[in-house]
């Protein structure tokens, strides 16, 4: 069998050439990153569940008519996705305090915002994933201004997509981070959400407890991180059966 061309590593996911052109494998590992890598840690099953949640989310999206570069599952820890240029930047959506806003701003955490607001990161490890404005985005061309308004109308409805899913099953969205990229057809040029939809790229709290149930389980060393990303897959529905332990094969008599 032929090797796949590996073409980019990243901290919690490989991409490999897809089988047809235009395609990317991307395969979900068990690495967890914070604070720019500079807490690293291997979760067992994290990329499974990732790969499981992302999944679900995207396929709901493409049902509701936002497009995504999600194609198909693959396997436990691999989904075929459309191939994009990504547009370099974090699009950020909040919808309470929380993180990095609420020490930039001194606003306690948990406290719901007058409105849902949306930030921009350039996407450069080495600068640590600054905040930009929509005039650092213009000037150095990173984006169109049509592409800007597509970004925030997209970014807007996967917030009220991802709140409402997960309103249903007790969680709050409290923010979460996109990415989005380019597709190109013919002469036309189209916008799709990309990257991933997971536990690691958004903030979820229990509505009732307030129980952290996403990445910060990791930065904050609040507990078992697999038991979070399984508790939120468990309500939606996702992974009905143990699927996080089908490393450990059961003796059955
Ligand atoms: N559909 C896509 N086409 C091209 N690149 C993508 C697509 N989806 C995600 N990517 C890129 O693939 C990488 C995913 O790997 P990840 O481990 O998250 O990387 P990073 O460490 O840069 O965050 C990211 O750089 C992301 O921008
Ligand atoms: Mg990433």
């Amino acid at each position: 069998m032929a090797r796949r061309k590996k073409i980019y590593e990243g901290k919690a996911k490989i991409l490999y050439e897809g089988p047809e052109p235009g395609t990317i494998v991307q395969y979900f590992k068990d690495d967890a990153t914070a604070f720019n890598a500079a807490k690293k840690d291997v979760i067992d099953g994290k990329g499974v569940l990732n790969n499981r949640l992302s999944e679900f989310f995207m396929t709901g999206l493409n049902q509701i008519g936002v497009p995504t570069h999600f194609i198909r599952r693959l396997n436990m820890r691999e989904q075929l996705v459309r191939s994009c240029e990504i547009i370099p930047l974090e699009i950020i959506v909040r919808n309470f305090a929380a993180g990095s806003l609420s020490k930039r701003l001194g606003i306690e955490e948990g406290t719901q915002l007058p409105r849902p607001i949306v930030e921009y990161c350039y996407k450069d490890d080495k600068l640590g994933d600054p905040l930009v404005t929509e005039e650092h985005i213009a000037a150095f061309g990173w984006a169109s201004q049509q592409d800007m308004d597509d970004v925030l109308s997209l970014a807007l409805r996967v917030n009220d997509f991802m709140s409402g899913l997960m309103l249903g099953v007790g969680i709050k969205l409290v923010d979460f981070k996109i990415e989005i990229g380019r597709v190109f057809e013919g002469d036309f040029q189209r916008l799709v959400i990309a990257d991933e939809i997971s536990p690691d790229s958004c903030r979820l709290w229990d509505i009732e407890t307030g129980q952290k149930l996403d990445k910060d389980v990791f930065r904050r060393d609040l507990g078992s991180l697999t038991d979070a990303y399984s508790e939120v897959a468990r309500r939606l529905g996702v992974l009905p059966q143990n699927a996080t332990q089908m490393t450990k094969p059961k003796l059955i008599n």
